[in-house]
């Protein structure tokens, strides 16, 4: 593909996007496939915890990374590669292959989603980093060229650039918009250490192997589906479900206590979210999400609380 030379023209030269980070509302996880892959019924909500990308077009053909984290949002940045194993140096050099651009860029990521924390926040990196750079690099790229360029750097990556509310099938990366109503208010609690999603897939695989427990039942979760439309709390705490939750507990016991405490502040709903291990809390409005991060504050539960709200939008421009 090339780039649209009248798009070209109009290079803006710097641009940022930001990408919110998601909660899975359901996550059924069937056996592991011939590709290494889980067959997944997903139904993601994005919330109001952002990653954002600035992207700065060079002249020459390097693409480089600098990371920061909002104060008091985000994990550590040790742990984060920023060679060409970061996803939104991936991305952006995805972009150069498809649209054979030349010049390079670099990027500034601003985290502001939990670090290997089951909430998608390398992916949001990934698909902030695809809108700024195609909109710096003037490619005039559609939306569904990017969430096909998307899908190939991440299984998160489509949604995360849809945002909103999704169903996801096949690997989580086949979308269909779904509808909700209201607005959902989360607490969630952050671990030091994240869980690397392919350790909690193989231990679910275990699990499996072991007799300990049956793979996912593959169907959309109407009770889910339903309380969403009906902007109802109550029911959508009563019906989340995660199965790669067992195994997320199985690796890190302490996340049980993590549960506990939300429980004990009537949070609607306490999940682990994703892969984990950070664990969200849905609450009746904003007030009863600040009690619930209150008592993991006071309870030591996790050294990083935060709150959020949902559904938020996809990946977008916000400067450029
Ligand atoms: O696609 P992504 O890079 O986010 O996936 C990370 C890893 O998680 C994969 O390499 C795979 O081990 C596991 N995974 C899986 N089934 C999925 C999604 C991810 O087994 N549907």
């Amino acid at each position: 593909m090339t780039a649209d030379p009248a798009a070209l023209s109009r290079s803006l030269s710097r641009a940022r996007a930001r990408a919110s980070g998601k909660v899975n509302l359901q996550l059924s996880v069937g056996a592991k496939g011939l590709d290494g892959y889980h067959p997944l019924v997903s139904i993601f909500q994005a919330v109001t915890l952002y990653e954002t990308v600035t992207a700065q077009v060079r002249d020459d053909a390097a693409v480089t990374v600098a990371l920061s984290a909002v104060p008091g949002y985000a994990s550590d940045l040790a742990g984060i590669p920023t060679d060409e194993r970061n996803l939104a140096v991936k991305a952006a050099l995805a972009l150069k292959r498809e649209y054979g651009v030349s010049e390079g860029v670099d990027l500034s990521v601003l985290k502001g989603v939990p670090t290997a924390g089951g909430m998608a926040g390398g992916s949001a990196d990934a698909a902030a980093a695809l809108v700024a750079c195609a909109h710096a690099w003037g490619l005039g790229a559609s939306r569904d060229d990017l969430m096909r360029i998307g899908a190939s750097l991440g299984a998160d990556v489509p949604f995360c650039l849809l945002g909103h509310t999704a169903v996801g099938l096949g690997k989580g990366d086949q979308l269909s918009p779904a509808m909700s109503h209201g607005e959902f208010h989360w607490a969630f609690a952050v671990q030091a250490e994240g869980l690397a999603t392919p350790e909690v897939f193989a231990r679910f695989d275990e699990q499996i192997d072991s007799g300990d427990r049956l793979p996912g039942v593959l169907e959309v979760d109407a009770a889910i589906v339903s309380a969403l439309i009906a902007a109802d709390p109550v029911r959508l705490g009563a019906a989340l479900r995660n199965d790669l939750q067992d195994a997320a507990l199985s690796l890190m016991p302490k996340l049980h206590g993590v549960l506990d405490v939300a429980q004990q502040e009537d949070a609607f709903g306490v999940i682990v979210s994703g892969s984990g291990p950070t664990v969200a809390a849905l609450a009746a409005n904003k007030l009863h999400a600040n009690q619930i991060a209150a008592a993991w504050r006071t309870a030591g539960a996790a050294p990083v609380v935060v709150t959020a709200s949902g559904p938020a939008t996809g990946a977008v421009v916000i400067d450029g």
